[in-house]
């Protein structure tokens, strides 16, 4: 019998095809053929990426549609892209399968389509194909999108996603605190803007319902409370985590890796690594009280600096940063960041909170702290600081900046408590809050685990 032809479509943007990527290769392992859609723009990009790595796996074709714009400017301007992807990719992805099922190759059978994208679940549906949705993100986002019916009802937010008053909401014992106006939809700052996206959601939401199956890049014992509100979410971060062995596809961005070798020569659990994912920007002065904040520590840090991080232009700073630079840390432009990770100099992981980035720390046991700028990241900040207790949050002041001695306060704290921790093993009993499990777990002197056996 001929293997199974699966299609996956991701959302284009970086922290959703690679997940997306991660889950082809984990089926292609299990026997299925896999056709990957990406827009013609984030397919150019993968495909450099992925020849600077070698890595082209011809288990997996991958094939581009349009996106429906014309310029990358058209592409930065808030909502255009939604839009557009809306407008004009179901028919094309509709051609395209229909072309796929007329030839001589094995007929498309599945669809898996990230959670983002309910348009395609419903042209999957249309074709009579089998559909499963893909949330990338935290289980607890989707929960809370399901809960906008209440939440309207018990009068938290309006019928346009507007919050009625500003407040906290915890929808279950172990699931991240929400303040309202962390809303995703709510901190968009155009009030016309935040109501279409927050239309799209709701409509967006109501399609995800029809698949036949809804699974997400989590697992149970992350998140409890979020899967038992919503059955219906299926877990798969297991399957996923069996693959994070950093040969992961679908970077949009030429890895560098000669920090690895970088690494090497550090003291183990010395490094702070210091990443903003694929979207996050700085202003200036927020880049130099980072940059001060990191120095002030006198500890050895990688900093992941996209080209476009430094508020859109290519400041000067980083040379002036450079002295410094060449003893206390290294700056790279995209590292690769799941081999970090899991190197043994890391002692911190200084980040965004976006969900990748998240999962991928935790699941090193790399303790984080936490700078989230929008989406879900204040949500997945709350589950580090709040719920799991494997991270900080910083203080920001009156204008949502945070300042080079908090920077320093907060990785002195936080690296502190892990010192104490890591010294006391050598010693009997002692009894931490919090421990840097991978570390202790490899400790010579450390006999057995008497554990709760979670995966
Ligand atoms: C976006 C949103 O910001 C995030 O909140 C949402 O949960 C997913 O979509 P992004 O900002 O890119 O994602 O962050 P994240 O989810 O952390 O994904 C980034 C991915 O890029 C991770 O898999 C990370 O390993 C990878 N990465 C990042 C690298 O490989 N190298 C780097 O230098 C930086």
């Amino acid at each position: 019998m001929a293997n199974p032809h699966v299609l996956v479509i991701p959302f284009p943007v970086q922290g959703h095809v690679i997940p997306l990527m991660e889950l082809a290769q984990c089926l292609v392992e299990h026997g299925f053929m896999i056709t990957f859609v990406n827009t013609e723009v984030t397919h150019e990009r993968v495909l450099d990426a992925l020849a600077d790595k070698g890595l082209l796996d011809d288990r997996i074709r991958l094939v581009a549609i349009p996106d429906g714009l014309e310029s990358e400017e058209e592409r930065k301007i808030p909502g255009k892209l939604a839009e557009a992807i809306y407008r004009v990719m179901p028919g094309k992805l509709e051609e395209l399968i229909r072309e796929i099922n007329a030839s001589e190759e094995e007929p498309i059978t599945c669809v898996i389509a990230d959670q983002g994208l309910g348009w395609a679940l419903e042209v999957a549906g249309k074709m009579g194909i089998r559909r499963a949705a893909f949330l990338t993100a935290a289980a607890a986002s989707l929960v809370l999108g399901f809960r906008i019916p209440c939440l309207i009802d018990d009068g938290i937010i309006d019928h346009d996603g507007t919050p009625i008053k500003k407040q906290t909401l915890q929808l279950a014992p172990t699931m991240p605190l929400m303040n309202t106006s962390d809303f995703v939809w709510a901190r968009v700052a155009n009030l016309a803007l935040q109501k279409i996206i927050f239309g799209a959601m709701v409509q967006n939401n109501r399609l995800v319902k029809l698949a036949d199956w809804l699974v997400c890049n989590s697992t149970y014992d992350l998140e409890p409370g979020a899967f038992d509100l919503a059955p219906e979410i299926k877990p798969i971060g297991p399957l996923l985590a069996s693959n994070r062995l950093g040969n992961s596809a679908g970077h949009f961005w030429m890895e560098d890796s000669t920090c690895l070798e970088w690494l090497d020569k550090q003291p183990p659990g010395s490094v702070i690594y210091v990443a903003f994912g694929s979207f996050a920007t700085f202003s200036k002065p927020q880049f130099e009280e980072l940059a001060l904040g990191l120095e002030l520590t006198n500890r050895p840090f990688l900093w992941v600096l996209r080209q476009d991080t430094k508020d859109g232009t290519n400041a000067t700073y980083v040379e002036g940063f450079q002295p410094k630079t060449a003893t206390q840390g290294q700056i790279v432009s995209w590292a690769p960041q799941q081999k970090v990770l899991s190197h043994p100099a890391i002692a911190c992981f200084l980040s965004h909170c976006g969900w990748n980035s998240t999962v991928e720390s935790v699941s090193n046991g790399v303790p984080m702290l936490c700078w989230p700028y929008f989406a879900d990241q204040f949500f997945n900040q709350s589950y580090i600081c709040d719920i799991w207790k494997v991270g900080l949050g910083f203080k920001r002041d009156a204008s949502g900046a945070i300042a080079h001695g908090e920077i320093k306060n907060k990785v002195d704290e936080l690296l502190g408590t892990m010192t104490h921790c890591t010294d006391r093993i050598q010693g009997r009993g002692p009894l931490v809050g919090w421990a840097p499990r991978q570390k202790v777990s490899s400790h010579p002197s450390v006999a057995c685990f008497l554990s709760h056996c979670g995966w």
